[in-house]
């Protein structure tokens, strides 16, 4: 890089900057953005001399914002450096061991979320305050108060700030999303964005209502004598934070190694994102004489996992026609490497969407994979159009059966009960692991099947023989024999996968059990008003349950007749106590765990429920209760601490 490359990588770094931090609106990927950076940074260091005043390697954190009162930090929060491979480690090991050569090191995951400061002050909470630029961030302290994993007093009573990174669990970011996509809202990119735009609400309640978790790094100004971070960090746990998942103590560039490895094999069974493994010199004393350089510590690193978010270009635009009839808008993309998977097609979810974010064919966007969430394409880059782009039409006919489709709120959905997709497509759900969990009946096989003429609905399956699977191509003894075992095995299951096999309109494992428990095989007899009754059971729910019973009343007892399935067990009537046929809600530490209370109040007779409403009777709390306690109190319900319930009895 000469002198001029260098002042236009730090003129196009500028612009990404802008767009990232003040328009809300990136212009790249991080992974382009930190590549170019990094070129910058190496010009730099070779040619100290040289270094532009408005280098971003000058500048120090995020941009703030205007919309909240500004606050400063006690002491000032610090980012940290990257590195992306094992000669980066070993290069900053070497520099690192070169400040102090008897140091151990303090490894834990990188959480991809937003970064919080919370300021005690005789055991109270005090502030929180968003990093903004290191410096002053953005006061939010309402906010931070909804986040049930922040405690709001602690037994330290010295002043202290506890840094941590603020996230939506993955389980979280996808109900949100489908929520926002059900209420026609733009979604939210990624688990990232959603906890950072949660936390920067002015409204709270919108913050309570979005589960975010906090889960401290480490602290800023405080009185602590602890020698050793990881010892701190025990501490700090103890004063009741929650203790993030995986942390290690290694010694040296092998175990470093390894934790790293293992952690990056495992990043998609975490709850939450991660995106790279933090290294932190567990000793405080070389900490200290280690300090700082202009923008991060030397005695902690980021080692970060390969990007999640990548460019790619849109091919096409296929539809899928799902069991339900709705037909989803999928993007054929130029194959892309994302973390070692190749990616060629991503979600577009529904045709709304591909007006919001104004997707056509042949441009340039970034798309993220990242573990269980499926491929998607988060923004398209219209600053590199080149006028040849194609706008996507809305279908008309259904793609498969060419019947009309009809818009119902944010879906367009084929009306043809018959059509070969719908078809297949409810074949293969009732065959699979949260409905029957039948092996052996594939996307491959359904289709094969359907085609041959020998399965037309779930019905058939079970007329199935030896002798007519032996007739179809592909079709050898033993996986043909297999495939008759696996059916004969779908039979004598619980009731509640029979149920949530059929395939009705909004119900789903969770409603099924709900629908199981309380009515048994009487599910298709229950009333309207019966059916709202249950916890979690809405007007929608109920009015689609209700309306499929009447159109296959034949076919669920047909179906009933040939599963056999297992009806849950009625739990005996329980005898007169305050409790029987009352409505509570626990929340809060208990001295046992709430599963223990909730079975012993069931077995009295009462309905365990997740929230407070004006149709609670009680609301039995433990230590640290929050927000049901506040709302329960609101409402006038009747509030006992575990003591009071026992009495009570
Ligand atoms: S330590 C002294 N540990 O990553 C620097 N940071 O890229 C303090 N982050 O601003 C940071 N997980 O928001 C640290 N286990 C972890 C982290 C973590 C996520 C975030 C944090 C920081 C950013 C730096």
């Amino acid at each position: 890089m000469n002198f001029n490359d260098y002042k236009q990588a730090v003129e196009q770094l500028n612009i990404y900057a802008r767009h990232y931090y003040v328009l809300d609106d990136p212009l790249t990927t991080d992974e382009v953005y930190d590549k170019l950076y990094h070129e910058v940074l190496a010009y730099e260091e070779s040619n100290p001399n040289n270094i532009l005043s408005n280098s971003p390697t000058q500048r120090v954190g995020d941009l703030i914002s205007d919309g909240f009162t500004k606050a400063p930090h006690l002491s000032r929060m610090w980012s940290l450096e990257d590195i992306f491979d094992s000669e980066g480690l070993e290069k900053w090991l070497i520099k690192t061991y070169k400040l102090d050569e008897n140091i151990t090191f303090y490894c834990e995951p990188k959480f991809d979320g937003a970064s919080l400061n919370l300021i005690y002050k005789d055991g109270k909470l005090f502030q929180g305050i968003t990093r903004g630029d290191g410096e002053i961030g953005e006061l939010i302290t309402q906010n931070v108060k909804t986040i049930r994993s922040i405690p709001l007093t602690i037994k330290h009573k010295e002043r202290i700030e506890i840094r941590g990174e603020v996230v939506i669990f993955k389980d979280d970011f996808i109900k949100i999303n489908d929520e926002r996509l059900k209420n026609n809202e733009a979604i939210f990119a990624n688990p990232r964005n959603a906890a950072a735009g949660s936390l920067r609400q002015l409204d709270s309640s919108i913050t309570a209502s979005r589960n975010l978790v906090f889960l401290p790094y480490g602290v800023g100004e405080n009185t602590l004598e602890h020698k050793l971070l990881s010892d701190k960090m025990t501490y700090i746990y103890e004063l009741g934070f929650k203790k993030p998942p995986n942390s290690s103590l290694c010694k040296g560039f092998e175990e470093i190694e390894e934790a790293y490895k293992a952690m990056k094999r495992d990043r998609d069974s975490y709850s939450m994102l991660l995106d790279g493994m933090v290294i932190k010199v567990n000793e405080i004393s070389s900490q200290i004489d280690m300090g700082y350089t202009v923008k991060v510590p030397r005695f902690s690193v980021a080692y970060k996992f390969p990007a999640v978010e990548k460019i790619t270009t849109v091919k096409e635009i296929t539809l899928q026609v799902g069991r339900t009839g709705a037909v989803t808008p999928v993007a054929i993309v130029e194959p892309t490497d994302i973390d070692g998977v190749v990616v060629e097609r991503a979600t577009l979810h529904n045709f709304d969407e591909i007006d919001r974010k104004d997707i056509r064919l042949g441009d340039r966007v970034i798309i993220l994979r990242s573990g269980d969430v499926i491929p998607k394409i988060i923004k398209v880059l219209t600053h590199e159009r080149n006028g040849n782009e194609i706008k996507f039409e809305r279908p008309k006919l259904c793609p498969v059966c060419q019947s009309e489709l009809l818009q119902e709120d944010v879906l367009i959905k084929c009306q043809n009960l018959t059509c070969e997709a719908r078809v297949i497509n409810s074949i293969i759900y009732f065959a699979s692991k949260p409905c029957l969990d039948i092996d052996g009946l594939g996307n491959k096989i359904v289709e094969a099947l359907f085609n041959s003429g020998l399965v037309k609905s779930v019905v058939d399956l079970f007329d199935l023989t030896l002798e007519k699977l032996l007739k179809l191509d592909g079709f050898k003894e033993k996986k043909s024999k297999n495939l008759l075992e696996s059916l004969e095995n779908a039979k004598g299951k619980d009731y509640w996968r029979f149920i949530n096999s059929l395939g009705i309109e909004h119900v789903g494992e969770v409603a099924s059990k709900t629908l199981s428990d309380n009515f048994g095989f009487a599910f298709i007899d229950a009333s309207k008003e019966q059916i709202v009754e249950c916890d979690g059971i809405g007007n929608e729910m109920a009015e689609s349950i209700l309306e499929f019973v009447r159109v296959n009343r034949e076919t669920i007892l047909e179906l009933q007749n040939i599963l056999k399935p297992k009806e849950p067990i009625k739990k005996e009537e329980a005898y007169e106590n305050p409790f029987k046929g009352k409505t509570a809600v626990l929340t809060g530490t208990m001295s046992v765990s709430r599963g223990v209370i909730k079975e012993m109040l069931e077995n009295l007779g009462a309905k365990i429920s997740g929230n407070v409403s004006k149709k609670t009777d009680f609301l039995i709390y433990g230590k640290d209760a929050g927000s049901k306690y506040d709302k329960a109190k609101k409402l006038d319900v009747k509030c006992l601490n575990e003591n009071e319930m026992r009495e009570l009895l």
